[in-house]
């Protein structure tokens, strides 16, 4: 470990390196009602794939399957061993201080087929202690109740592309809002739709269905009205006791255009709708944005298809989805920009043609830029919700526990949320992506993202602290992300 005086000394070279443009850290405080957090997710930390009746879900049969698609072959079978280190998992967050711990439950571990009429219990009991453990520590759960992994059962019947899915997913809910809900304050019905419909499009990523261009449009459609089947049963049987709120935690980089040239700005607007529209349109307003449905359709017939690729709701479908987000969650990690291209030669359909946009990462002196754009977007597009940052942070593969880099990155990010903050904006919490290292996909545990270091050799997973664990405590307890704040 590094002595205090080094790591000032560190620190601040660090500042002088990395100090990109004119931008100045925002130096006021958060408001005492702006809450804190981190965040994980059941399959990237658990591990106990099999344990205790777990049944099995996509990503245990496709990272057993098809090694070849994985890192170095990894697997989520141990992952953090989060299903017994949980209470460990627990103190780290209350030393950090956190308001509030996001965390996913596992389908498969509550219903181990997918379906309600088999429930595990001792998968209940796993989930309630560590509810209890952080009620006791003051800690607010924030539970996703899909973060990618679908019991196999389901999969095996279609997965989302049933049409019985929706109603398998509000049966699912159901049993979890009975069983967690009198502690839950915010829900999360799906994280990162657009991630969670990937395995549809192609062959690379669980559950490997190779369907580009249609089959993540048609898992969309029956995630979306799944999500609605879910909050109405939450209103309808849970809501006056239990009070909560739901919404979706969508991924998304705030886009902006490459030059002002009117046909840029129209590019950057078309990826937003593409990415951002697709989801949260029909959740505030029904149905998908226009712009979708006019350029599916007519490529889809340029095609061939004989209706257009990007499913439609009915009027029935379309007033049962509107209305259906309490608040908005956000998962942000860059900024790209948007440039018009020339229209995509008809060819393999794919949603990248659909949209007909350039688009590129910006480079490191551009990466925030489009945070607060992200912010104002959302407040304008979507009648002002309040806003929680549900992930944001930085992967790196060193195992270095000075990660003054990540301290830059969440210092930066939280200020430009902190900017549109000042601005008027209703963001009202920050949860970091993530509590720890962890299993990260296709990238198994190259890609660190943790301000807990796991040692994945060890048979204990230690978890030791990182640089950024002492310096976003101390952001918490000051509510300040510099030295001193203004007020
Ligand atoms: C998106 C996902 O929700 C999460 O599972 C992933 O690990 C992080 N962002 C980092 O890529």
């Amino acid at each position: 470990m590094y002595s205090s005086f080094g790591k000032l000394v560190f620190l601040a070279l660090l500042q002088i390196n990395l100090a990109d443009n004119d931008y100045k850290i925002n130096d006021k405080s958060f408001p005492d009602n702006f809450i804190f957090g981190a965040a994980t997710a059941a399959y990237q930390i658990e591990g106990g794939w099999n344990e205790d009746g777990k049944g099995e879900n996509i990503w245990d049969r496709f990272t057993h399957e098809y090694p070849q698609y994985i890192l170095n072959e990894d697997t989520g079978d141990i992952a953090c061993d989060s299903y017994h280190k949980y209470e460990e998992d627990v103190e780290k967050l209350t030393y950090l201080g956190v308001n509030h711990y996001r965390f996913s439950i596992s389908w498969s571990r509550v219903l181990p087929n997918g379906f309600s009429d088999n429930i595990n219990q001792k998968g209940i009991a796993y989930y309630k202690n560590l509810i209890a453990k952080l009620k006791a520590n003051n800690i607010e759960p924030l539970v996703t109740l899909y973060h990618w992994d679908l019991p196999q059962t389901l999969q095996d019947y279609g997965g989302f592309h049933n049409d019985s899915f929706n109603q398998w997913f509000a049966d699912y809910a159901r049993v979890c809002f009975e069983n967690f809900g009198k502690d839950i304050k915010y829900w999360i019905t799906f994280n990162e739709p657009k991630y969670a419909c990937t395995g549809y499009g192609t062959a690379t990523f669980a559950p490997g269905v190779n369907m580009p261009g249609v089959g993540e449009y048609k898992c969309m459609h029956n995630l979306l009205k799944a999500h609605a089947a879910a909050y109405h049963v939450y209103q309808d049987e849970f809501k006056t006791d239990q009070n909560g709120k739901l919404a979706i935690a969508n991924s998304i980089s705030g886009c902006l255009p490459a030059t002002n040239k009117t046909e840029d700005v129209e590019a950057a607007n078309r990826e937003m709708e593409f990415t951002l529209g697709w989801i949260s349109n029909p959740l505030f307003y029904g149905d998908y944005p226009e712009i979708m449905k006019s350029r599916v359709a007519y490529r889809s017939e340029l095609e061939g298809f004989t209706e257009s690729r990007l499913p439609t709701f009915t009027e029935d479908e379309k007033a049962f989805i509107k209305g259906t987000s309490d608040y908005f969650a956000v998962n942000t990690y860059s900024t790209t920009f948007a440039a018009a291209a020339s229209e995509p030669e008809i060819g393999a359909p794919s949603i990248a043609s659909d949209c007909g946009v350039e688009v590129q990462y910006a480079d490191d002196d551009h990466k925030f830029d489009g945070m607060t754009y992200l912010m104002e977007w959302v407040t304008e597009h979507y009648n002002k919700p309040a806003i929680i940052i549900t992930e944001n942070g930085l992967g790196l593969s060193s195992n270095s526990l000075e990660d003054e880099e990540r301290i830059h990155f969440i210092k930066n990010s939280m200020s430009r949320f902190k900017d549109a903050l000042d601005k008027g904006i209703n963001v009202f919490g920050y949860t970091t992506w993530s509590l720890m290292d962890n299993f990260e996909w296709t990238q198994g545990y190259s890609k660190k993202f943790g301000l807990y270091h796991i040692d994945f050799n060890s048979p204990n997973r230690t978890r030791t602290a990182k640089a950024s664990v002492e310096w976003y405590r101390n952001v918490i307890k000051t509510r300040c992300l510099l030295d001193k704040c203004e007020s």
